[in-house]
Parts: structure tokens; C-alpha cells; sequence
């Protein structure tokens, strides 16, 4: 399998979450029992990335520094880099240029939330050829990047908010790209709205013919975060997730344990530091349960 890096953008100004965005990152906000970014990291970790690199303002750095750390007791590097100001999401390659480094990079929105199966996303780190972008069916398009594909899935057009959509394929916040990312985001040239678009990414490799989509299907869940409104309907599926199943979305010390990325020892040395709570109850259950699979095996 080829190496990829992560980059998790968790930076903008989050102003739809007025009074909150005034001293938290959006990317920090709960969702439901747990911070937000959790859930794209998550998604990074579910498909096997270690290597993380997270950039968000200034103001907000060491919150998740605080939160995350250097990612070592999740068996993770997660380094950490201050975007000046929301100059575009494609700012992102070149903020990273040196932790991207001539590896293929997957870049994940800090306010995306994915639920389901993520074979779509691990086949396509496998299969990348340039860049791979991922269409998600929804009634309101014109909101994101549009894609619209052929019947026979070739990619025809690629659309920032379009005012009519082609299409109502919406391309989620989920890329990867090959190192070549960082020298075309450097050669961009700021859009209308004064931001380096990553649409305008996506179609330079389109034109190479370097672009693949694949759509996630309804058995995914996307979720949007970025109003007071989405950000409690998402909290309100995870928690009817978690308690019909009793299993928690986007615990990373679970995902960590059975990816193999920190061994029962580390885990439980963690598990000291965690306060008594809902969280670490479900963290020794989970250890429980890992121990007795391990007999069995
Ligand atoms: O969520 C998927 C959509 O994300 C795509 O369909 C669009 O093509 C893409 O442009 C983007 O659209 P948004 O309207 O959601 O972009 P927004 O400006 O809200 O930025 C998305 C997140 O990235 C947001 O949480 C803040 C962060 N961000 C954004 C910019 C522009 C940064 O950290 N830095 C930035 O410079």
C-alpha cells in the first residue's frame, strides 16, 4: 500500500457559529460527546494514516495541541501549522509543503463528518493516479463544489457553488492527491472571493486527465456542521448511533487499539490519564472486550 500523509484544515473563522466561533474553533465545538475533529480524524485513522498534520489560526493551535498532542499515545504523528488567515482551502498544500514532502497527501475539511463504510476511501488511496475527489448525492448542490460525471463516470464538469447546479453530486471535503499538489497550489492564482479555490486544484488535474471520482453511496452518511442548526443534527445522529449500539463513533483510542497502532500496554498507561467518565468507561470496555478477542484468536 502506498504512504499517504494527512492534513486535517481546521482553520476559517466559523462566523455562522456566532457566539461560540468568538473564542472557539469551530473544528473544536462538540459533537454531541466529543470534539468535532475527532470525527475526520477518525476517518484518516479508520483508513490507515498516521502521519497527520493539523492547521488551523494561531489563536486555536494550542487547543488542539492541548486536545491531541503529538498524537503519540494514539500511535500517531500529528505535527501543527498556523494558517495567517482564510486564504483558501488549497493554501492547505502550500502551509504543508514540507510535512507533504513528495508523498501522496489526503486532505480531510475539519468540519466534515463521514459515517459508514470507508472501503470507497481506502481503495482509493490505493488506486489514486493524480488526484480523487468523492460525489456525494444531495438536494441542495449549489452550497459546494459540484461534480458531474457521465454515465459512464467520466468526470465532465467541476463547479464552486455553482448558482444552477449540473448536477447534484456534491464534492465532499475528502481529497487525495499526489505530491504534485504542492506545485500547483503554489502556481494558483486567487479566485473572485480572493481564495486559492481547491475546485481549481481539482480541475488542473482534470485537464491532465488525472482525476478520478468515485460516489460514496447511500449507505454513507455526511454530515454538514457548519450552522448552529447542522451542528445539532449531527450531534443528534451520533448520539442515536451510539445509543441504539452501545458503541461510541470516532473513539480514537478504540480505533488506535485495533488498528494496531498502540499496543494494550500503551493503552492502559493512557487510560490513567483519562478522568472518570462516560468516556473511560467506554475506553475499558472496549480494552475488555480487545482482550477477551485476543484469547480467542
Ligand atoms: O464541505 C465540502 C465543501 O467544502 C466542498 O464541496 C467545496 O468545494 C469546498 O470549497 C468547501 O466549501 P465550504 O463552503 O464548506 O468551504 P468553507 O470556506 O466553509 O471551508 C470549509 C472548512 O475549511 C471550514 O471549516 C473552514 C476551513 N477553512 C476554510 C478556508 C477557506 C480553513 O481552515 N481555511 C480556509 O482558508
Amino acid at each position: 500500500m502506498i504512504s499517504t500523509k494527512g492534513i486535517i484544515l481546521a482553520g476559517g473563522s466559523g462566523t455562522r457559529l456566532y457566539p461560540a466561533s468568538l473564542i472557539l474553533s469551530k473544528q473544536l465545538q462538540l459533537v454531541y460527546d466529543k470534539p468535532m475533529i475527532y470525527y475526520p480524524l477518525s476517518t484518516l485513522m479508520l483508513s490507515g494514516i498516521r502521519e497527520i498534520l493539523i492547521i488551523s489560526t494561531e489563536r486555536d493551535i494550542p487547543f488542539f495541541q492541548k486536545l491531541l498532542g503529538d498524537g503519540s499515545h494514539l500511535g500517531l504523528s500529528i505535527q501543527y501549522a498556523i494558517q495567517e488567515k482564510p486564504h483558501g482551502i488549497a493554501e492547505a498544500f502550500i502551509i504543508g509543503e514540507s510535512f507533504i514532502k513528495g508523498n501522496q497527501v489526503s486532505l480531510i475539511l475539519g468540519d466534515n463528518i463521514l459515517y459508514g463504510k470507508l472501503d470507497f476511501f481506502r481503495n482509493s488511496l490505493n488506486d489514486n493516479l493524480g488526484a480523487s475527489i468523492f460525489g456525494y448525492e444531495v438536494n441542495n448542490p449549489e452550497e459546494f463544489g459540484v461534480v458531474e460525471l457521465s454515465k459512464d463516470g467520466k468526470i465532465l464538469s467541476i463547479e464552486e457553488k455553482p448558482l444552477i447546479a449540473k448536477s447534484n453530486l456534491a464534492i465532499t471535503g475528502l481529497y487525495i492527491f499526489d505530491h504534485n499538489v504542492v506545485m500547483y497550489a503554489k502556481a494558483l492564482k486567487p479566485s473572485k472571493r480572493g481564495e486559492l479555490e481547491i475546485t481549481d486544484i481539482q480541475r488542473i488535474y482534470l485537464e491532465e486527465n488525472k482525476l478520478s471520482c468515485r460516489v460514496m453511496g447511500r449507505g454513507i452518511a455526511w454530515l454538514d456542521t457548519g450552522t448552529p442548526e447542522n451542528l445539532l443534527e449531527a450531534g443528534m445522529f451520533i448520539h442515536s448511533i451510539e445509543k441504539r449500539q452501545g458503541r461510541k463513533i470516532a473513539c480514537l483510542e478504540e480505533i488506535a487499539l485495533f488498528n494496531g497502532f498502540v499496543s494494550i500496554q500503551d493503552y492502559e498507561e493512557n487510560l490513567k490519564k483519562i478522568p472518570e467518565c462516560n468516556y473511560k468507561k467506554y475506553c475499558k470496555m472496549v480494552l475488555k472486550e480487545f482482550k477477551e478477542l485476543k484469547e480467542l484468536a
